[in-house]
């Protein structure tokens, strides 16, 4: 399949509380505020080549609204939309602020993806311009902003199948997949539309919720930046989640912390670049150091949060024999690997 899809381009995440989440995003996090519109809040990391990659808007409770992709041609799109209908999911043609024309649907475990072509391109004036002409605005002054939007990792009931129908009907490539060491169960995989490891992650959902998101992440140039965001947080009373450290898979650092919403965002950078059209996924292990790659780090019982809460039984708590409930509810804590 020809490539469909060329990247994420922006996340649209719900808040209880828009104004304390987009005081976070400015001061917390170095983005910056471009539109407010019918109260949803516009923003963009100083790197971010489109107008934004992040929109908050009012919510009950935390969550995903939509993934957008941007498609790699405006034939692409409408061939995406043609698969994507002949699957048997639908969708609807929507106008997207300072996009334009975008489709709109709701996949098979409920995730709201948007796919468009049409973009506007972000080319700030006047002291936020840059000096350098590939770059939409100059580098934050916050320290440890991030450049750019990175990935989003969603939650969903059946890892495998959720792979298989996006590799399927979008053109995703599967890099890597995770199986519990005590029963053959999927618990996550990664997959991308580019040569980074993973631009959508999906985690195992034990609840019967749907369309739920466990964290997105941006992207800073270096790991020193990354080390430096840890630092300033913790200077400004942010907890931080879990990090920083390495994954096995991707080979990414990573840093993980909460904004006022109670959402998880994630820091990235490093990491390999896979180019390989015919990469065949290889299964890990958490033993392996699938998620913590120097396998000393126990993943904090809270990393399998998604968003929104879920009520009602967990998938895991029924049907599920004793000796890999803890294994699933916690993949990474059983053997101390992070
Ligand atoms: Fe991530």
């Amino acid at each position: 399949m020809s490539t469909l899809l060329s990247h994420l381009s922006y996340v649209a995440v719900t808040s209880p509380d828009v104004e304390a989440s987009v005081r976070f995003y400015e001061e917390q996090v170095g983005l910056t505020v471009v539109d407010r519109i019918d109260g949803a809040v516009y923003l963009r990391c100083w790197g971010d080549y489109y107008a934004y990659s992040v929109v908050v808007t009012p919510g009950d409770q935390p969550s995903m609204a939509t993934m957008a992709w941007r498609t790699s041609s405006a034939e692409a799109l409408d061939e995406a939309v043609r698969r994507i209908e002949a699957a048997g999911a639908t969708g609807e043609w929507v106008e997207v602020h300072k996009i334009g024309r975008a489709y709109r649907f709701t996949g098979p475990w409920g995730h709201s993806m948007t796919l468009h072509w049409d973009v506007t391109r972000h080319q700030s004036a006047g002291a936020e311009a840059s000096v350098y002409p590939d770059r939409p605005s100059t580098r934050s002054k916050v320290a440890g902003a991030p450049r750019q939007l990175d990935h989003v990792t969603i939650a969903a009931s059946d890892v495998d199948a959720f792979t298989a129908w996006y590799s399927e009907v979008l053109g995703f490539r599967h890099m890597a997949r995770t199986e519990l060491d005590e029963a053959p169960i999927s618990v996550f995989s990664v997959l991308t539309t580019n040569e980074k490891s993973h631009d959508l992650g999906v985690v195992l959902d034990g609840s019967s919720a749907a369309g739920r998101i466990n964290h997105y992440a941006f992207w800073v140039d270096t790991r020193e930046e990354l080390l430096i965001a840890a630092d300033v947080l913790l200077e400004n009373g942010v907890a931080i989640e879990y990090g920083p450290s390495i994954h096995g898979i991707g080979e990414q650092n990573f840093l993980y912390y909460r904004e006022p919403s109670t959402l998880r965002i994630e820091l990235n950078t490093g990491g390999y670049r896979n180019y390989v059209p015919d990469w065949e996924a290889n299964t890990w292990h958490p033993s392996q150091g699938s998620n913590n790659f120097y396998r000393n780090g126990a993943m904090p019982m809270s990393m399998t949060e998604s968003f929104p809460p879920a009520d009602g039984p967990s998938a895991t708590e029924e049907g599920v024999p004793d000796e890999i409930k803890g294994a699933l509810l916690n993949p990474y804590a059983k053997h101390g690997q992070g």
